[in-house]
């Protein structure tokens, strides 16, 4: 008799995690970046990096317009980070997942093929899919000395069969694929073991990955695990800070060495499932004697007050830190402690 597939799905509980309090790009990415941008005047890169800046915010980015060498400096260590931050949530989700295969879809410079092989020394073979030849050249130098073997080729992510693989990710990409979209992540999901989705943390970008949450609900692990109602949650997004390179210092003329990263993710399984208690969906405000922060929950998103009083509710969540995991039982623990915030 054939094993019930059910029953080769591993119902193991999210733990209570708190993501990295600051994400800092590996020194042989930083200095990849250096080497690629030391001939380009430092006006002319901040210059350059402006005009990225305000194509995203008039939403004109597209493949023939991205200047990969400004992305590199400006764009590349936020992206970065959030990768990294929903990469760590793969790992609480799924602690033994070992992928060996990754596909970097829509890769650009290579960011999330470096936040992954980073983060998963499993990986061994990556593939790298671009439409933009030149922002391709990039990648190569940038990842050249990675230690993966890695090809990238030009290909359109929105017509192209997808390989089997243990990994796929694919980041700040899935908004500009229109009505594709859906085509790309329904392969992905079939000819992946994990996916994860990472957009840009405004409305649009969260409003994307909600979308494609509602419709895989069955196979979310993370944000929120597939017994959850992303429904429920109308502007669902994160925070990842991390630690400014010198040159994105230099180009945006900044003083603070870290930024605060916003943006959303999805981590989904078609063959793992883990259970969810809860996770922290808002900056924590430490007062005197007590917490205020929002909690996605089964029954939707609270806002709560945490009492020093309740000594284990308040224990917990002394340190949490904006994505905070909980586990079902310490979910029970401070959603019995907390008092609506007024
Ligand atoms: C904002 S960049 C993100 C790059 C990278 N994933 C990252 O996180 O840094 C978006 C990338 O999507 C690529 N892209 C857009 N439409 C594509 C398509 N239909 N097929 C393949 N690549 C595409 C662009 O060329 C660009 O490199």
């Amino acid at each position: 008799m054939l094993a019930d597939p059910q029953s080769l799905v591993d119902q193991s509980v999210f733990p209570t995690a708190n993501p990295t309090a600051q994400v800092a790009l590996p020194a042989e990415l930083e200095a990849a970046v250096g080497q690629i941008t030391e001939r380009v005047p430092t006006s002319q890169l901040s210059l350059r990096s402006r005009s990225l800046s305000a194509d995203y915010r008039a939403n004109t980015t597209r493949p023939h317009s991205m200047d990969p060498l400004a992305y590199a400096v400006h764009r590349m260590p936020g992206t970065f980070a959030a990768t990294v931050h929903a990469l760590q949530q793969l790992r609480f989700a799924w602690p033994d997942f070992e992928p060996r295969t990754l596909l970097d879809v829509a890769c650009g410079p290579g960011t999330a093929t470096w936040a992954a092989s980073s983060y998963f020394p499993s990986i061994g073979e990556v593939s790298g899919v671009d439409a933009d030849p030149a922002v391709l050249a990039v990648a190569r130098s940038l990842t050249s000395n990675l230690r993966p073997r890695i090809q990238f080729r030009v290909g359109d992510v929105t017509k192209e069969e997808v390989e089997s693989v243990d990994l796929a990710v694919c980041t700040y990409a899935l908004a500009e694929l229109g009505n594709r979209r859906a085509y790309l992540v329904g392969q992905l999901l079939n000819r992946a073991r994990a996916v994860v989705l990472v957009e840009a943390g405004t409305p649009v970008g969260a409003g994307v990955i909600r979308d494609i949450a509602i419709s895989t609900n069955n196979h979310a692990l993370a944000p929120l695990s597939n017994d959850f109602d992303y429904g429920a949650i109308e502007y669902l997004h994160f925070s990842q800070r991390l630690q400014r390179p010198e040159y994105l210092r230099s180009a945006k003329h900044a003083t603070r060495g870290y930024e605060d990263e916003k943006f959303a993710y999805l981590v989904a399984a078609r063959s793992h499932r883990v259970s969810l208690g809860g996770r922290v969906i808002s900056t924590p405000q430490v007062r005197k004697g007590h917490t205020i922060l929002t909690i996605a929950a089964h029954d939707g998103p609270k806002t709560v007050v945490i009492s020093r009083r309740h000594r284990d509710a308040y224990l917990l969540l002394r340190r949490a830190r904006w994505g905070m995991s909980l586990s079902p039982d310490d979910a029970r623990i401070v959603m019995s402690a907390a008092k609506p915030a007024s």
